[in-house]
């Protein structure tokens, strides 16, 4: 595996890079505005292809890499689903897995730090944002932080997990770089309580002051959503009313851009075709799927996703591959909901 723990002196963040293979796809966690050109140097000389982007949570110390790495890369970029950013291109729930090729990251939501913390576990390691940190814990003073929901996402969740399992904040501010679940049970000062409420009290004494840059970072990081009104204004994006119109239309196909995981888990529109993202280069280029599918049928190409980046992106390529006929339904399948369109949920799907 190739692992890469990457540091932002000023603000103290730990951001990681992870791929299975050199000349494979990788992933990032927790990127930083300003360090994105070095991430996409080093992915260069790695030979990596950058496939996804993940946020553990609204950060209010640093502006997030997360939307200038999807702008150079066509990465997609993916948050809870409780956050309150405007657009990600992919939202996970608690037991949701973020995977790229021969790496999964298994989502656990442990809200407190922020209601929209999530951890991310590996067999051997954990990503644990601002939940847990070397010898302390994320401040749960602001951003709708809560020291109780954050006592049961330590100990209910984080130090449930093998002793031996590796730990990688998101943050230290002291020089280190990695712990264990049994290093952080014996000596971290927070988790020597004997109670819930002595958490409580703990953590509503802190007296921290604000992180300078919370006034710049929050709202800079609430809006990192795709520009689609520049897509929009091209002529390439239909509404989801619009597109009401066409399910079942002979010329039409409706081409579903998610993963398996998330149309099993929130439904399809009727009669589309699946055609991840992740294959969205080899699918438009002459000879591939989505374009024979155009080219020999005549049919119009219409992409949609979750919330309408991918697709936004997918119809630029399809553009530049000479697909002119390539639309894409704006604001994803959550906007095709909201405009009361059927969905068609998996026959497989156990879960809503
Ligand atoms: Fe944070």
């Amino acid at each position: 595996m190739i692992f890469r723990q990457m540091f932002d002196s000023v603000s103290g963040t730990y951001s990681y890079l992870l791929a299975s293979r050199r000349g494979g796809e990788a992933i990032i966690i927790d990127p930083v505005l300003e360090k994105v050109d070095r991430y996409v140097q080093l992915l260069h000389e790695l030979d990596l292809r950058l496939v996804k982007a993940i946020d553990t949570h609204l950060h209010a110390d640093h502006i997030t890499g997360l939307g200038a790495l999807r702008d150079r890369t066509h990465c997609i970029t993916v948050m809870g689903e409780q956050s309150k950013v405007d657009v990600v291109s992919m939202r996970i729930g608690d037991g949701d897995r973020v995977q790229i090729e021969g790496i999964n990251l298994h989502a656990i939501y442990t809200p407190g730090h922020t209601d929209d913390s999530y951890s991310f576990v590996m067999p051997d390691r954990v990503f644990t944002g601002d939940t847990l940190l070397i010898r302390g814990t994320g401040r749960t003073d602001f951003q709708n932080g809560d020291p109780r929901a954050q006592y049961e996402s330590l100990f209910g969740r984080l130090l449930k997990l093998p002793d031996e399992t590796l730990v990688f904040p998101a943050h230290d501010y002291k020089g280190d770089t990695v712990s264990t679940i049994r290093e952080e049970k014996a000596f971290n000062p927070r988790l020597q309580v004997k109670s819930v409420d002595e958490y409580v009290d703990l953590m509503n004494h802190l007296n921290l002051p604000n992180p300078k840059m919370m006034d710049v970072a929050v709202p800079a990081n609430l809006r990192i959503g795709f520009a689609q009104s520049q897509v929009a204004r091209r002529g390439w994006a239909i509404t989801a009313a619009e597109a009401l119109a066409l399910v079942g239309q002979p010329d039409v196909a409706l081409i579903d851009l998610r993963e398996t995981e998330e149309r099993d888990k929130h439904g399809t529109i009727p009669g589309s075709l699946h055609a991840p993202y992740s294959d969205l280069v080899e699918n438009v280029r002459p000879g591939g799927m989505v374009n024979e599918l155009a080219s020999a049928t005549g049919k119009r190409i219409v992409f949609y996703c979750a919330y309408g980046e991918r697709s936004a992106m997918a119809v630029q390529a399809a553009q530049d591959a000479g697909l002119t006929s390539a639309r894409h339904i704006e604001g994803g399948l959550d906007a095709w909901r909201r405009s009361s369109g059927p969905i068609e949920l998996s026959q497989t799907s156990t879960r809503d």
